[in-house]
């Protein structure tokens, strides 16, 4: 059983929607797994020897939306090295925009410079060609889920 903080990044609740379904998928597979809607550095410490999954959409040129955007800045500034935690993403974008998913993009590379070690791949939605993400994301939460020690 692991425990997962599902940390979110919404504009219009796609991003809300995901994390709900991938929270029901993990409990059912006996984890435990809890969503940040509005996501606190207090939140963030709870899990920095556990899994964070970040789901998160992407804004204006590439970037994180409001409600993710303090979390990411204080791991940047204020972590620094985060050996202990895993991680997973799931990035929503559209593709007709030039940056695609670039908000779970930089949030992976800032983990990854921060040695925190990722599970699985990340999850790359793309709003103009599947409407509906959760299609593509309960099968990846299914399968991220089996990784989870
Ligand atoms: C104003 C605006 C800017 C966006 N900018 C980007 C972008 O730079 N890159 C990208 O991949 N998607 C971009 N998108 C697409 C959203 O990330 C995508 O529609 C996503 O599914 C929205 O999910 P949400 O409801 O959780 O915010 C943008 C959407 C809007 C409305």
């Amino acid at each position: 059983m692991a425990e997962i903080g599902i940390f979110v990044g919404t504009m219009y609740g796609n991003a809300l929607l995901v994390a709900e379904e991938a929270q029901a998928i993990l409990n059912e597979q006996g984890h435990k797994a809890t969503v940040y809607e509005d996501p606190q550095a207090a939140d963030w410490a709870i899990y920095q020897d556990k899994y964070a999954l970040i789901v998160t959409s992407t804004t204006g040129q590439g970037d994180l939306p409001e409600s993710i955007a303090p979390l990411f800045h204080f791991i940047r500034d204020s972590l620094g090295y985060q050996p202990e935690l895993h991680y997973g993403v799931i990035a929503l974008g559209d593709s007709t925009y030039s940056h695609f998913c670039g908000g779970g993009k930089q949030f992976d590379a800032l983990l990854q410079e921060q040695n925190a070690q990722r599970v699985g791949d990340v999850l790359l939605i793309d709003a103009s060609e599947d409407p509906e993400p959760e299609t593509l994301s309960n099968p990846w939460v299914e399968q991220w889920s089996t990784l989870l020690k």
